[in-house]
């Protein structure tokens, strides 16, 4: 089936900005670009070449054939419903939202006056930036209508991206997860690099010199799995090691022992010859 090509985007932040990149590049017609303030619909018009920008969504639906909701999550049913007062739509219209959390369902106001409706989540841990964007491979959740979801693979397919398909009920879960594995990786970065600060080493150049060590780690993580991509004294099931840890910890840093008790019982299972030894060093 061949898929209308005219996308409106509501919402000119920073998914926004980078799903209408990519839609242009795949040579979609974005029609136009609402947003709560019109400095930022301007703007991103601009960049993209489209011809309408506006505060109003509703404004762009006769000229559209897929509407994508970039807004905040806390926007996306409030947008629905002010494009559910306009007139019945006259023919086939895809409407879609890009949150991980939500499901498809918070656009049911839309939906209820005939459109097509789907979430299509890009997996991507996106920010704005002026640097010249490297073509990096990524995956698209997707979930909702079944004639949504065909148009969201269509979609993802033309810009570059990989989809699969998340189950309504647990599009929560899933989206925990890459919360986990995204944002608190960040955590785990920053963390370490106040650990570093109480050791004496100055917070840049702790950023500096762990760098290496993280990239080296995702890579290991890639080549082998996570079993074994892990290195380290849990690995090793080097108790003394874990002890002079949480020792340092209980004197500098007693805050910590809890978070650094938790990661470590949760690294256990990944090895199982030493599990049971290093069990109590957790508890
Ligand atoms: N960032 C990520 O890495 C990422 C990744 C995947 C999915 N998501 C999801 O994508 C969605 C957008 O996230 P984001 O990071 O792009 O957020 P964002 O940077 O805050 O952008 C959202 C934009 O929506 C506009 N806006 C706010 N209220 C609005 C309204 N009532 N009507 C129209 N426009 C409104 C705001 O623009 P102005 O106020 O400037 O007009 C804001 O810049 C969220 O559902 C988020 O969960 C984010």
């Amino acid at each position: 089936m061949n898929y209308p090509r005219r996308v409106a985007i509501i919402g000119a932040g920073n998914v926004g900005n980078k799903l209408a990149r990519l839609l242009l590049r795949a040579d979609f017609i974005i029609t136009g670009v609402s947003s709560r303030r019109l400095d930022s619909a301007r703007n991103l018009a601009n960049k993209i070449h489209a011809p309408i920008f506006t505060t109003r969504p509703e404004e762009l639906i006769q000229e559209s054939d897929i509407l994508f909701l970039t807004t905040p999550d806390s926007q996306i049913e409030s947008v629905s419903r002010q494009l559910a007062q306009c007139a019945p739509l006259q023919k086939e219209r895809y409407v879609c939202h890009t949150s991980g959390l939500y499901t498809s369902d918070l656009l049911s106001a839309i939906k209820n006056r005939g459109a097509i409706c789907f979430s299509f989540h890009p997996l991507m841990s996106i920010i704005q930036s002026e640097s010249e964007e490297k073509d990096q491979p990524f995956f698209v959740a997707l979930e909702g209508d079944e004639t949504g979801i065909k148009c969201g693979k269509y979609i993802a397919k033309q810009i570059g991206a990989t989809h699969f398909t998340i189950p309504s009920e647990t599009k929560a879960l899933y989206h925990a997860g890459a919360v986990i594995a995204a944002n608190y990786l960040v955590t785990l970065f920053s963390t370490a690099v106040q650990v570093h600060e109480a050791a004496g080493i100055p917070a840049e150049k702790s950023e500096r010199i762990l760098m290496p060590l993280v990239l080296q780690t995702v890579q290991n993580i890639r080549e082998k799995g996570v079993r074994d991509g892990l290195t380290g004294p849990i690995k090793r099931g080097d108790a003394e090691t874990i002890r002079a840890h949480l020792l340092s910890f209980e004197e500098k840093m007693p805050e910590l022992i809890d978070f650094y008790k938790i990661l470590g019982k949760q690294t256990l299972p990944l090895v199982p010859d030493f599990q049971s030894m290093l069990q109590t060093l957790f508890t």
